[in-house]
Order: C-alpha cells, then structure tokens, then sequence
C-alpha cells in the first residue's frame, strides 16, 4: 500500500499571509461563515480538497443557475459587485486569504447577495475535485500574482497543466478570462491558453478589450500608477467531442 501524503507534490501559487485578522474580520468569520463558507474535507494541507469531494452546485445555491468562479478574489471587490448585479448568476469566491474572505462576507452581506459563495482552498484543486466536471460557465483570474523573480516563476497559476484543469469544470461554451499588468505573465497567459486544445481565443488581435465586468480593484491601481498596460485575454472552451 502506497504511504500516506504528507504533503502537495506541486508548487502552490500563494505563500499564506500571516497576521491576525482585525475584531471586526474575526466577527464576520464567525457570524457569516454559516451562511456563506463551504468546508470542504480536505486532504494534506488546510487549504486543500480531497479528492472525491465534489459539491452539487444545485444543492449548494438551491438553484440551477450559471455559475461563475472568481480565482484568487482578493478582498472580494470584483465578485460581490458582480453576484448584487446579476441576481439571476451564481458565484464562488476561491481564495486562500482569510483577511480577504472576512471583508469578501461583510461586504456580501452588506449587498444582502445571497447568490455568492466562498471557499478557503487552493484553487487548482477546487477546479479539479470541488466543482463537478462541466459545471461552471465561467472562471475569472484578475491580477494573479506574477512570481516575476525567475526562480519563482515555477508557481505562476497560469502555467502547463492549467488548461486542463480549467477545462474539466467549464462547461462546452464556458469562458476563462484573465487579466495581468505583467506583461511577462500576460505573454506566458497568451502562449499557454493558445497551444490549449481545449481553448480557443474569444478575442480577435492581440488582447482581449476590457472586460466590463471587471471592477478597478487596488491591483489594477497599482499596476496602472506604475505605467504597467493592463491586458485582458479570454479564451472559450471548445465543445467536448
Ligand atoms: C494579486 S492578488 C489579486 C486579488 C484580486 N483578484 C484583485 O484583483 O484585487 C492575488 C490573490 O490570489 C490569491 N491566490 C493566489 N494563488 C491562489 C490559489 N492557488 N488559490 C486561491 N487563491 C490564490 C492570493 O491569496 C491573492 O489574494
């Protein structure tokens, strides 16, 4: 019998940040996980997913309804703003920042949007063991972090292997979109999805335009103060044969 694992054998996208979430951040964990936070059992590490572990998505939002994904949601700007604009959608925040997650609720809950959802893990095993195969009609990854040092750039997301991992839970028809103001990155983006076999460019030319449900969030402030381009791709996923 094979031993246990005691931990990921890939490289993880994220370093945890450390430090303690402020009074009111601990609050909303605990008033508003119940309502909003999916647990799922997990496997070697606490941001995990155990393999077989996959959610019913009607189940979850008591619903059939589409169903977007926000990679890596930060402080949870761009989600909330798109689950209070578009009832009839459902969503899921996947971040590993606890931090983030507390102020992605308390804003949620401000919103009263009761078509969101978040959960704590890393996102590439939340694509491949959480959400069902074909289940979700888009994903959205705004401002990854860019590892631009080149002995890091081995824990970028958007790398080899990550195609197929987003194909499996889009749907026929669904869309990744993604957006980066490192042009390194955005380069590595293009090249990756485009040798995809899964994905085929949902943009003519060079770059995707602004996509207009992507809120201004710090990220893009930071990139743009520091005459960084911001550069959209999008890619949708071919029929399955
Ligand atoms: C540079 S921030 C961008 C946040 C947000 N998208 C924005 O534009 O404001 C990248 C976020 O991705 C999260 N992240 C990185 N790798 C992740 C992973 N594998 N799974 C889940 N979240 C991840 C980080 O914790 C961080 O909050």
């Amino acid at each position: 019998m094979p031993a246990p694992r005691t931990f990921r054998e890939e490289p993880v996208s994220f370093v945890r940040r450390g430090g303690r979430m402020s009074d009111g951040q601990e609050r909303a964990w605990t008033d508003l996980s119940p309502r909003y936070l999916l647990d799922p059992p997990r496997d070697v590490a606490s941001t995990s997913v155990l393999p077989g572990s996959a959610i019913d998505p009607a189940a979850v939002w008591g619903r059939d309804a589409p169903l977007v994904v926000e990679i890596g949601s930060g402080q949870g700007h761009a989600i909330v703003h798109a689950a209070s604009a578009n009832p009839d959608t459902d969503y899921l925040a996947v971040e590993v920042f606890r931090a983030g997650l507390a102020r992605t609720m308390l804003d949620a809950d401000r919103a009263e949007a009761d078509n969101l959802r978040l959960v704590e893990a890393n996102a590439p095993e939340v694509l491949q063991h959480l959400l069902p195969e074909a289940s979700v009609d888009e994903i959205w990854i705004f401002f990854p972090d860019p590892w631009h040092k080149n002995k890091h750039t081995k824990r970028r997301l958007i790398a080899t292997g990550f195609p197929e991992i987003a194909a499996r839970a889009l749907r026929d028809g669904g869309i990744l979109r993604l957006a980066t103001d490192w042009e390194d990155y955005a380069l590595q983006m293009r090249e990756v999805l485009g040798g995809a076999a899964d994905f085929t460019p949902a943009f003519e030319g060079e770059w995707a335009p602004r996509f207009d449900g992507r809120v201004v969030t710090a990220f893009e402030r930071k990139g743009a103060a520091k005459g960084r381009d911001i550069r959209d791709l999008a890619y949708r996923r071919r029929p399955r044969p």
